[in-house]
């Protein structure tokens, strides 16, 4: 399964991103997580130091990836993946070390034409940190075009909301079969209930809604692994089980080969 973690800057993608990989991880599943941010920490969130997330290797760009093309799959997670302390093989694609490297297009391709790839021998579940905004799904013919489900993370703010709410639009174009809502942040009951009325009137699924914890903020801020209350986790877990009934939802409409 592969599957993108999308919204606005700031409201929680790679925290998400490194908490669902975990999960999946913890539920035996054999996971790679990619990190497609020009400032990339999601190595941070699944146990790395900063010094060794600095120091994963950035995948070549441009490279197209697959039969014909120039590297298998297998090849590129062999040389560029590194191992978490939480089980997940993190790929670095697109970090910017330079003022003045130029855009970031063809690191997007690469990631575009990896995901392209069957990659189901290699992992259960490839999932995507994106980096903020919408770019990536007009990019390239768009960097997730091959996902099989995008989560669209949103604080309690109209803007989170409206980012969601364009994003669904470019995934539908793109034939993304499954745009799936993951509230984060939230600090009350109006909160969530904002989340939820806004996400059914924009016709978008909200599966989950993480609450806003003081711990995850300050993990962050010492730089750590986040652990989350036990209400979070289940939330997670949640989530999961909701990706993981629309992915099934899609595989049985499919005919059998
Ligand atoms: N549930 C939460 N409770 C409290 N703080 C949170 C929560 N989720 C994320 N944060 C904090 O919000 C900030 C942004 O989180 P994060 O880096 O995961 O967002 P992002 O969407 O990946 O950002 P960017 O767009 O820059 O990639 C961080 O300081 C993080 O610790
Ligand atoms: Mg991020």
């Amino acid at each position: 399964m592969k599957l993108g973690v999308v919204g606005k800057g700031g409201v929680g993608k790679t925290t998400v991103a490194g908490l669902i990989a975990r999960a999946y991880r913890d539920h035996g599943r054999q996971v790679i997580a990619i990190d497609t941010d020009s400032n990339p920490n999601l190595g941070m969130s699944l146990g790395l130091t900063l010094a060794e997330t600095d120091a994963v290797p950035v995948l070549p760009r441009a490279v197209i990836v697959g039969t014909g093309g120039d590297r298998s799959a297998a090849e590129l997670i062999d040389q560029y993946g590194v191992t978490t302390p939480a089980g997940v093989t993190l790929l670095s694609a697109i970090r910017v070390a330079e003022a003045g490297a130029g855009c970031t297009c063809s690191g997007h391709a690469t990631v575009r034409t990896l995901l392209g790839e069957v990659m189901t021998d290699l992992a259960d579940v490839t999932l995507v940190d994106m980096e903020a905004g919408l770019e990536h799904l007009s990019r390239s013919g768009g960097t997730l075009a091959y996902a099989d489900v995008l989560l669209v993370v949103m604080e309690p703010s109209r803007k989170s909301v409206l980012t969601a709410v364009r994003t669904k639009a470019l995934a539908d174009e793109l034939g993304i079969a499954h745009v799936l809502g993951v509230g984060n942040k939230a600090r009350s009951a109006e909160d969530r209930r904002f989340l939820e009325e806004a996400c059914s009137a924009e016709g978008i699924a909200l599966v989950g809604v993480l609450p806003h914890e003081e711990g995850v903020a300050e993990v962050d801020r010492a730089g750590g692994v986040v652990a989350v209350s036990e209400t979070a986790r289940q939330t997670i877990d949640e989530i999961v089980a909701s990706v993981d009934a629309a992915v099934s939802a899609v595989a049985a409409r499919q005919p059998a080969p």
